[in-house]
């Protein structure tokens, strides 16, 4: 089994790739956040760092980027190709209103035309990239998957990956695994699943239903709990709750941190983001990073983690009902 690692814009950062491939590993690929035009024909400069090829090197990293034009993913695969890449992720999922009101994310799923042009002006341009997809199942409760994986039938697409919620759901209510079911009937590329796999119970649950699905995808459950791709592999010698390699995972993080980046503002939001999942399975977390704020200054930092990691793990992220949990508005979507 394959198990490959979700982009969490303002989460998943090269950084806390760097550091988790070093100290737990266990991902076959990691994803970046997506890229998009920044209407001056370049990237936000923050995202640059997310494909350097010198950082990068050694980690399975594939880039994503987020367009409805098909000069934008051009020039995107040409940078990408450049810098050594071998394959690079549309996406089709991302829910922003922002993004899917001007027909991007999620919103591309509804132009099955539009996304059929950009494809057929892809793959005519024999760029030597692979391709690979990551998308949603509808923008509300009409399914627009059928059309679109029609579309994706009709070119040598490298894998699909579904995270089957629609955009109005964003992270919230249940995936719609039975839409995954009938998508999986039609679909002729490699499937890859995502969504709330959490802990082994999840797993099993899903490998029970879908034997013939090799690769998985992670997104908040690793981050919670950077042991959980190891776990689902079946390593039974992964120590889950063990503060002293999570404390090794924070300490190559701060390090790469403070050597990479030296704006005080931007260290502080990545070390919030840090800590932001694996405070849901700390013993009290959500109320020491609630203490954490934006404001604190970095002097404090070293003293507050250091008293967070004498707590407990107590592993509960995804195994409450929690009405509080995963509200996209907690999420801080720039770093
Ligand atoms: C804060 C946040 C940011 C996200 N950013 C991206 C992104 O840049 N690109 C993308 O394809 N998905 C993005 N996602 C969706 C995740 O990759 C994943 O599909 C989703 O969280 C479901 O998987 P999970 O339940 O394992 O987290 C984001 C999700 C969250 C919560």
């Amino acid at each position: 089994m394959n198990i490959y690692a979700a982009p969490l814009q303002s989460y998943t950062t090269v950084f806390q790739r760097m550091a988790h491939q070093q100290i737990f590993g266990g991902v076959d690929k990691y994803f970046t956040p997506f890229f998009e035009d920044n209407k001056k024909g370049g990237y936000a400069p923050r995202l640059l760092p997310e494909i350097d090829s010198e950082l990068n090197q050694g980690i399975p990293v594939i880039p994503q980027v987020l367009t409805k034009e098909a000069a934008f993913l051009l020039q995107f695969a040409q940078n990408c190709k450049e810098l050594n890449y071998k394959e690079i992720n549309l996406n089709l999922g991302c829910p922003h209103p922002m993004e899917t009101r001007r027909g991007m994310g999620s919103g591309l799923l509804a132009t099955p035309n539009v996304l059929r042009d950009m494809l057929l002006a892809f793959f005519e341009a024999q760029t030597g990239l692979e391709l690979s997809v990551k998308m949603r199942l509808a923008l509300n409760d009409t399914m627009l998957w059928p059309e679109v994986v029609e579309v994706l039938n009709q070119f040598p697409i490298k894998e699909v990956i579904v995270h089957p919620r629609t955009a109005k759901q964003f992270y919230k209510g249940v995936p719609r695994w039975d839409e995954f079911e009938a998508l999986a009937k039609t679909i002729r590329h490699p499937l890859i699943g995502n969504g709330d796999i959490n802990n082994m119970d999840d797993m099993e649950t899903l490998k029970t239903r879908f034997p013939a699905i090799e690769t998985w995808m992670v997104g908040r459950g690793y981050l919670a709990n950077p042991w959980l791709p190891l776990q689902l592999k079946g390593d039974t010698d992964v120590k889950v709750g063990d503060m002293k390699q999570l404390r090794a995972y924070f300490e190559y993080y701060y390090a790469l941190v403070n050597e990479h980046v030296t704006d005080k503002n931007i260290i502080r939001n990545l070390l919030h983001n840090f800590w932001f999942y694996p405070c849901e399975n700390i013993e009290k977390g959500r109320k020491w990073r609630r203490a954490l704020d934006k404001k604190t200054s970095l002097s404090k930092y070293e003293s507050m983690v250091n008293e967070l990691l004498q707590r407990d793990w107590v592993e509960k992220f995804g195994t409450v009902n929690d009405p509080d949990a995963f509200d996209p508005a907690d999420y801080n979507l720039e770093v």
